[in-house]
């Protein structure tokens, strides 16, 4: 049975913050964000946007009625969770009315995740063929003002629908993942931002893509040439860049080196005006590439490089089924291009805004501009989420 992604929705905060405006308030050459880490814009998300909100805006954008009589598994990634016990699923089940009987989880580890949710979702499909899983990746990458990873901030969240007979690509059985036990970047509970080693977890990210993709290579008897694209995790741009030209050797002819490289500017065309979004980081990559490179076709082989830091990566590949254009979106940048532009300073207000939950578990919050759906109070400790209609 061939099951993968038969749709792909996405949706990232309403405001942004341009990279050169954040290079000046930092007393930085704006060539560092903008070559260095190849950012130029990051999405931020006010205290009404969290990540049940920006996964229900994602998947609202793709689900027919057919969709939410269907789906009998809603599975969120995530490392930015907003309740220790219960599932933002379950949250973002109820706003799209999805029929009642089915299971909703919510499943971490950094921004792999979605990964091993997707994988999970073609298991469950190939025991029951007519289910549909929603698969929503979702995040708020916050590390904090002045941090070195301030740059790389960003919010967003990609929504995948994975059915039998898929329209966009067929997700091929030749994942090989690797765990090892790092501390990289991690985030206790206690703790509103990560702690980062951050070269060092450039280097685990760099040494987990050489020794999965070695291991791939073999189980697989795969060649670099195989393949018409990859698609990496990006925490930043740089280091995915980094990241592909691992996989080139001597033997890589420098035609296919020049294809994977001009199809690699196409996937991080989202992700140089968003920023991290860390577990839908690498779909959004997809959604990326799909979108903007002209030179693919169906029946490509797209090579994934999926890493959440701890850290597990893994690698796996889809196929593009014929006509999977027409499941895509013109013009993207339209709706990137609507985001409200802000000061450093109102990005360091908006992004950093405090719950300001009282004795009895109340708040009620500002007018922002969020997605289809926005956190509007809470109520006894009780997030209460409406669907509005700017
Ligand atoms: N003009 C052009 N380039 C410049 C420059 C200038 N004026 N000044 C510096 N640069 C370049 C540097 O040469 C460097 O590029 P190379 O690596 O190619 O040499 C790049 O800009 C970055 O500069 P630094 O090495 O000085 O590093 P930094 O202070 O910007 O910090 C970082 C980089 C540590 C990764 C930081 O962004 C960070 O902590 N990020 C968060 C952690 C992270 O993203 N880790 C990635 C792996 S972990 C993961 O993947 C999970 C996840 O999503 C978090």
């Amino acid at each position: 049975m061939k099951i993968g992604i038969d749709k792909i929705g996405f949706a990232t905060g309403r405001y942004v913050l341009n990279m050169d405006q954040l290079a000046i308030a930092r007393q930085t050459d704006p060539d560092k964000f903008t070559k260095g880490l190849m950012l130029d814009r990051i999405s931020i998300t006010p205290i009404t946007e969290d990540i049940v909100t920006l996964a229900a805006t994602a998947a609202e954008t793709i689900l027919d009625q057919e969709d939410k009589e269907k789906i009998d598994m809603v599975i969120l990634a995530t490392e930015s969770s907003i309740d220790q016990s219960k599932a933002a699923s379950v949250y973002v089940h109820h706003l799209l009315k999805i029929q009642p009987f089915a299971r909703s989880i919510e499943i971490k580890e950094a921004c792999y995740s979605a990964t091993a949710a997707l994988d999970y979702a073609k298991a469950h499909i190939s025991l029951n063929p007519d289910s549909r899983v929603l698969v929503i990746a979702s995040d708020i990458a916050k590390y904090g003002i002045k941090s070195a990873g301030e740059p790389t901030q960003g919010s967003g969240s990609v929504a995948i629908l994975v059915k039998a007979d898929p329209a966009i690509a067929i997700i091929n059985n030749d994942n090989v993942a690797q765990t090892r036990d790092v501390m990289d970047f991690w985030r206790p509970n206690y703790s509103s931002t990560p702690y980062v080693n951050g070269i060092f977890s450039t280097k685990q990210y760099l040494d987990s893509l050489k020794t999965t993709w070695k291991e791939y290579q073999s189980r697989q008897k795969a060649q670099v040439t195989d393949f018409a694209a990859f698609c990496f995790h990006i925490p930043f741009p740089k280091l995915a860049f980094k990241g592909l030209n691992k996989l080139f050797d001597k033997e890589t002819p420098a035609e296919h080196k020049k294809q994977l490289s001009s199809a690699f500017e196409a996937s991080i065309t989202y992700s140089r005006q968003v920023g991290n979004i860390y577990t839908g980081s690498l779909y959004m990559s997809l959604l990326s590439l799909l979108e903007n490179c002209q030179a693919l076709q169906s029946g490509d082989k797209i090579g994934m490089f999926s890493y959440g830091s701890g850290a597990v990566s893994e690698i796996y590949s889809i196929q593009l089924v014929d006509g999977y254009q027409s499941r895509l979106e013109a013009n993207r940048q339209a709706y990137l291009d609507q985001r409200q532009e802000i000061s450093v300073n109102d990005y360091e207000s908006i992004f950093y805004a405090d719950n300001p939950v009282d004795q009895e578990g109340n708040a009620r919050f500002g007018d922002y501009l969020t997605g289809t759906f926005a956190l509007k109070a809470i109520q006894e400790h009780q997030r209460i989420y409406e669907k509005n209609d700017k």
